[in-house]
Formats: C-alpha cells, structure tokens, sequence
C-alpha cells in the first residue's frame, strides 16, 4: 500500500494522507510549505496558540524560551524523583496477583512526573489526570453530534484548565521555587519574557503532549517485551540494550501515529496537486516501517543500528519532552525488570488497542 500509493486523498475526511518515510519527514519539517498553524485557534485558546500550533518567526521565539526549562541539566535534576516515583508504584504492585499496567504504572507515571516539574500540590493529580484525559478524547469515527459535544467538554476543560493555571501562576510569581513553571517566570529571550497566557497555553501542552505518548511508550515496550521471548531474554542478560530497546519500540510501535499540517500554497508534491489550504497527516508509524529506510522494517530488532526513527517528529517542532520520555521509560523499564523478571501475559488477556488515528497503545495490559 505504501509503495503503490504513498499518498491520497481520503474523502470521508477531506485530508490528505503521507506513508513514505522521505514524504513524511519533509512535511513536519518544511515549515515554508506545510504549517503547523492547522486550526483556525480563537484568540483567547491558550492551548491552540501554543507552540506546537505556531509557525517561525513566532514558534523561535517561543521554543528558545521554553527550551530553558528542558535543557539535559534540568532533565538530570529530576532523574532521582522519577526513580523515586517509580519504586512507589511498584511497590504498591508486587503484593497483586495480576498487574494491569496501564492503570498501575504507565498511566500515573509521566502523570505525577509532570505535576512534579510543573510544581503543583500532589492533592491535585487526580484532576490532572481528568484533564489530560478529557483533552485527547474524540474518536476518528465520530457523528456530528459526537463531535459537538466533544468540542463543548473542550471549551469547558480549557476554561478550567485556565482558571487552575492562572492561579498556580499568581501564587508562584510571589515564591519561586525549582519547578517549571518559575523557571519560565523568569526566563527571557532578547529581553521577552512569557507571558501569563503563554505560559498557560504551554502548561496545557505539557499535560496533553506528555502523558498518553509516555504512557503508551512504556506499554508498548511491555507489550513488545512479552511478545518477543528472545529479545526480552537478551535485555534481562545485559540491560545496556535498554536505550536501544527503547529506540526500536519508538519505532516499531511509534506512540505517535500521525501528526498534521495545513498546506501553505498550491503546490504539486509526489504526483498530486496540493491546494492552499488542504490539511495532510503525515503519518509517522508508516515511516517508521518504510522498507527503503529500514532493513526487515515490520521486525522488531532489539540491537537495530543505525535506526533514524521519526518518533519524535523532525525539524524544528521536534518533540521537547523526548529526554524526558527517554529518561521515563528507561528507569520505568528497568525496574519494572528488576522487579518482575519472570513478567508474562495474564491468561485471561484481552488486547484492547486505543481507538485513534494519532495515538497507539492499549487501554490495558494484565500482566502476572
Ligand atoms: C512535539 C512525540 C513525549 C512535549 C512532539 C512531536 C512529536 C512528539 C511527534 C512533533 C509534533 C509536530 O511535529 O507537530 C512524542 C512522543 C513522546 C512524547 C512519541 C513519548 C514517547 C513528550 C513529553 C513532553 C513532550 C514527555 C513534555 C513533558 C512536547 C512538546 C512538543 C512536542 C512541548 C511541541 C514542540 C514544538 O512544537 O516545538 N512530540 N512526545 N512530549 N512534544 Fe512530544
């Protein structure tokens, strides 16, 4: 399929779909032709004005202060209480029967890792947790009506969201201490600073760009593991596999399936006419497994070199957090090993695959 028609036009939804690894990667990165400006954000949505929704020069800015806040030095700072965190959930599994991953580890993992960072009070994680959740909701195969609903628990979670972070904020600006967000309150790139707003629309994004991709990685890899008798074997024998391990379930089951863009100007791209205007999801998870790029691309290859996956998205909107989630699952992994080497599928295991077009992963995953 990818071959024969690496790029079409899909009616039902009016977009346009790209599956070849050169195609995609050119179009999350050649910003001049394809912007990331794809909805049309009302002026005071803090999330769709955020960077992952805005084009150079605007994006630069806005990148090179945020980058202050994820730069490896600060990544470090925070490996202690991701390990910290990961031994707490696990201990509260090792007296279970049957783990389910997902609800016991990968989920509240990068959940309370990032209210962490972001510095706020740890009462408040289970509405974290409701808000990343209500954010992603909507499903490909939506009716209208569906889709009016969903749109008003969006407006409804963005005015909420917006209220907590407003007052985070405010409290902050009086006593700054290590975490993210008053690292940004004092940040300042040619003499700009963030403003409020702009610092909610990038705490939003922290919570919907962070969570599900990190949760997915980290059941991914699981499931991968358990799949694969012989690879798991190999890492238990020797876990300096664990980053390349890591990089490969990136690639072979990429948390991020497809990303969009908006095309700028009428163009001719890969034999079809592109109008100004038309959107086009790029996806990832096929250019990931393009037989030209990678040897034997549908296996999963524990020890794969080079692997020049594009998980992480490519050019200039090339994922911030992906030291963090790298850093996540590494430590997660390994001592989800060190703790249960003789892991294995429950018996009773039913694969349950995420409903979506962009994220992949699974609802749940038993394990015993
Ligand atoms: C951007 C994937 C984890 C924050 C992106 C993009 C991808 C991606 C594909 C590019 C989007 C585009 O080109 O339009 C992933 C995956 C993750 C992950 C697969 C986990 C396995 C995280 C984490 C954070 C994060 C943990 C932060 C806590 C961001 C931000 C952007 C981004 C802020 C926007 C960057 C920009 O537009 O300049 N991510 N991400 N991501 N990611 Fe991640």
């Amino acid at each position: 399929k990818r071959e024969n028609e690496p790029i079409y036009f899909d009616e039902k939804s009016g977009q346009w779909n790209a599956f070849l690894y050169d195609d995609v990667s050119y179009i999350l990165s050649n910003y001049e032709q394809f912007s990331s400006a794809r909805y049309q954000a009302e002026e005071r949505d803090p999330f769709g004005n955020s960077l992952l929704f805005i084009d150079p020069p605007k994006h630069k800015q806005m990148r090179d202060l945020v980058n202050k806040s994820f730069t490896p030095k600060v990544m470090r700072s925070w490996e202690p209480r991701i390990e910290y965190i990961s031994d707490t959930l696990i201990e509260d599994m090792i007296e279970k029967t049957t783990i389910e991953l997902v609800n016991d580890f990968s989920m509240p993992l990068p959940v309370i890792v990032i209210a962490n960072m972001l510095g706020v009070p740890t009462e408040e994680l289970h509405l974290f947790k409701k808000w990343s959740d209500q954010m992603v909701e909507g499903d490909y195969n939506a009716s209208e009506e569906e889709i009016k609903i969903t749109r008003e628990k969006y407006v409804n979670t963005m005015k909420e969201l917006f209220h907590y972070f407003s007052e985070i904020i405010n409290h902050k600006k009086n006593h700054l201490q290590e975490d993210i967000i008053s690292i940004l309150l004092q940040a300042e790139v040619d003499g700009k600073k963030v403003s409020d707003e702009e610092l909610i629309g990038f705490c939003i994004l922290l919570l919907v760009a962070g969570n599900e991709t990190t949760t997915n990685l980290i059941t991914n890899a699981v499931y991968t593991l358990l799949d694969e008798q012989d690879s798991f074997y190999k890492l238990k024998q020797n876990l300096q596999l664990l980053p390349s391990a890591i990089e490969e379930v990136l690639r072979h089951r990429s948390p991020i399936q497809s990303m969009n863009r908006k095309v700028k100007k009428d163009m001719e791209f890969r034999g079809v006419q592109l109008k100004e205007g038309d959107l086009i999801n790029a996806f990832i998870g096929s250019a990931n497994r393009d037989e030209s790029k990678f040897l034997q691309a549908d296996q999963f290859m524990i020890d794969r070199d080079p692997n020049h996956h594009i998980a992480f998205g490519s050019g200039i909107h090339f994922c911030l957090g992906a030291p963090l989630a790298r850093m996540e699952a590494r430590i997660a992994l390994k001592k989800l090993i060190e703790s249960f080497p003789n892991m294995h599928f429950s018996d009773d295991m039913e694969i349950q695959p995420i409903n979506s077009m962009v994220v992949y992963g699974l609802k749940k995953l038993p394990i015993q």
